[in-house]
């Protein structure tokens, strides 16, 4: 079967890139659109209601572009709007979600540290996920501040590096093994925080769980796309798109769209 309408994603901003990236190399021939509602990051210092609203005016955007599938590329995004989405909507939807549940599983010292946004560590989702794994310590730490630095492309900045530290320390000295990025923007500080932690702390992310995700949900529902040619990717911003066509290397066309 050839379904070539177009896998929709959409994140507070550039963040959700870094699952696009997973979901284009599993599934390298299908159509995708991605929208960077950079204009309102972040969203992690928004209200729940706030979050939702967001979240129907990037879907209605994705939906007039006729998707067939939709990945809430954004664990805030995810943790605080994921059910309205799928009860206002009939097409499916594939969240994001900090990935507790294989740290928790895998740790030795029995434990791990999460870093996310306000609002997926305040959210009743994450509540539910650590409340499955009473027997796991799980250092949370709130990254005020890092998403606001990515969005503006100052990865490797002193400012970045002394923020790491200070989120990043007091957890190394708790003895967490597992470190847990609850955020999709956070892929792109692996780098900078391998400097600070020591190699036996293993980092975790969403990505490649979310991409397998989506194939599995996309063949149950009879979306995939069987054709052979490569995909056509399209990336709409409401902000500057500097930022964003460097984090995809000026490899991929990024459209500026007021939405
Ligand atoms: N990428 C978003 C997430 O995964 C960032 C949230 C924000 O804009 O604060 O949570």
């Amino acid at each position: 079967m050839i379904n070539k309408n177009p896998i929709g994603l959409f994140d507070s901003g550039i963040g959700g890139t870094s699952i696009w990236k997973e979901v284009n190399s599993l599934l390298p021939n299908e159509n995708t659109i991605y929208l960077a509602d950079s204009k309102n990051a972040p969203y992690g210092l928004k209200t729940k209601e706030e979050i939702i609203e967001l979240c129907y005016k990037n879907t209605e955007f994705l939906l007039e572009q006729n998707c067939k599938i939709i990945i809430v590329a954004c664990n805030t995004a995810t943790t605080n709007a994921i059910k309205e989405l799928r009860s206002k909507y009939k097409i499916p939807f594939i969240g994001i979600e900090p990935a507790i549940k294989p740290a928790a599983l895998q740790s030795k010292t029995h434990t791990i540290g999460i870093l996310a946004t306000k609002g997926t560590l305040n959210s009743e989702l994450f509540h539910k996920s650590v409340e499955n794994h009473p027997d796991v310590k799980i250092i949370e730490q709130i990254g005020h501040g890092l998403v606001q630095l990515i969005e503006n492309g100052d990865i490797d900045s002193p400012e970045m590096e002394e923020l790491l530290k200070s989120y990043l320390n007091p957890m190394i000295e708790k003895n967490i093994d597992y470190l847990v990025l609850g955020c999709s923007h956070y892929p792109y500080l692996i780098p900078q925080i391998k400097k600070i932690i020591p190699p036996h702390i293993k980092i975790i992310d969403s990505g490649e769980a979310v991409a397998k995700q989506t194939q599995k949900i996309m063949e149950q529902n009879h979306l995939l796309n069987s054709s052979k040619e490569k995909g056509s990717q399209i990336f709409y911003t409401n902000s500057e798109p500097e930022v964003l066509q460097t984090i995809l290397n000026h490899k991929e066309k990024v459209v500026y769209k007021n939405f």
